[in-house]
């Protein structure tokens, strides 16, 4: 009997998860399960937990680095119409932790509903997004967000109000928890100034940062207070250093993109170089904002 017994229907073996992520790299998961309501999801991390079994859930791997060797437990993706529904109810909507945030943003300004292109620019599932509160230089999700739907570590099924989730730069207190979805309070107004303001964000990004086509996994570490991780990277002169088919980008020095023929292995050895030329140079400590598996 195999640990994901009665899970049969719903999960696969050795699957690559350089498909499932924007970097491209890594290796397999060891398994990975796609439960089609939330009560199939409960009783799947249920069982991880009782079997031991390490699990993740996978968004759209565009914050993940993947070793090469892959993942040794269960990858667990929230797909489907029943994870990705998204219900309008005035300027308050409800989101799936499934749906795919830059087509969300776009499917609220169809309904004049406004505010999210200060998010322009930004990948993932809104699983992934308030998961670690992503934002950029315009705004974070936690300025939209009220109220969040999860799975808790004690496997029950709960709305927690935006006040619960310890919303901070780049992190929440959402460790061990599954986002089942969220509710986000958005401003009725202007469909084309919001997707004017949309395209002008997104153009900065394009002139300063890879393109989002890019394989990378957006910034690496996370902005020390008061600095920016990118102009301390710089500083220590390493713009353009490579390690195999890997590179520190030379348009945005937070940046490691990933060329034809690299490895995981590749960009692990940049992330290395630069906290270690950045200590020795700055004195600063530069944290991993992406999640390495
Ligand atoms: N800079 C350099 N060299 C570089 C990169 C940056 O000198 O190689 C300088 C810039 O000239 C600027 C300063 O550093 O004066 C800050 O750079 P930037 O405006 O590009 O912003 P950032 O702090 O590096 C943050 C977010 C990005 C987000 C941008 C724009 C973090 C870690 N980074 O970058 O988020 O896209 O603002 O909104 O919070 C991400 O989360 O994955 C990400 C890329």
């Amino acid at each position: 009997m195999s640990w994901f017994d009665g899970f049969e229907p719903i999960c696969r073996s050795d699957v690559p998860l350089r498909a499932h992520t924007w970097y491209q790299l890594g290796g397999p998961a060891r398994w990975m399960l796609t439960p089609r309501d939330e009560g199939e999801l409960a009783a799947v991390v249920d069982r991880c937990r009782k079997e031991g079994v390490a699990w993740r859930m996978l968004g759209r791997g565009a914050n993940l680095l993947v070793r090469d060797g892959g993942f040794d437990g269960a990858v667990l993706r929230l797909t489907g119409e029943i994870f990705e529904k998204i219900a309008y109810d005035g300027g308050s909507v409800a989101v799936g932790a499934g749906a795919d945030f830059p087509k969300f943003v776009r499917d609220a300004f169809n309904h004049s509903l406004v505010g999210l292109e200060a998010l322009a620019g930004i990948p993932g599932t809104i699983g992934g997004i308030v998961r670690m509160n992503a934002g950029g230089k315009y705004g974070e999700i936690r300025q939209f967000v009220r109220a969040v739907r999860v799975l808790n570590p004690k496997g029950e099924i709960l709305t927690l109000p935006a006040e619960q989730v310890g919303f901070r730069y780049r992190h929440t207190d959402l460790d061990g928890f599954v986002v089942l979805g969220a509710v986000l309070e958005l401003e009725p107004g202007d469909r084309d100034a919001a997707l004017r303001r949309h395209r002008e964000i997104w153009n900065e990004k394009y002139d300063q940062q890879p393109p989002v086509s890019a394989r990378s996994a957006g910034c690496i570490f996370k902005n020390p207070p008061g600095q920016s991780a990118g102009r301390l990277i710089d500083e220590a002169g390493l713009k353009g250093f490579r390690m195999g088919a890997a590179e520190i980008s030379r348009k945005h020095a937070n940046f490691i993109v990933a060329d034809a023929g690299a490895t995981a292995q590749n960009v692990l050895d940049l992330i290395a170089l630069a906290k270690d030329r950045v200590w020795n140079r700055s004195g600063v400590s530069l944290e991993l904002e992406i999640e390495v598996w």
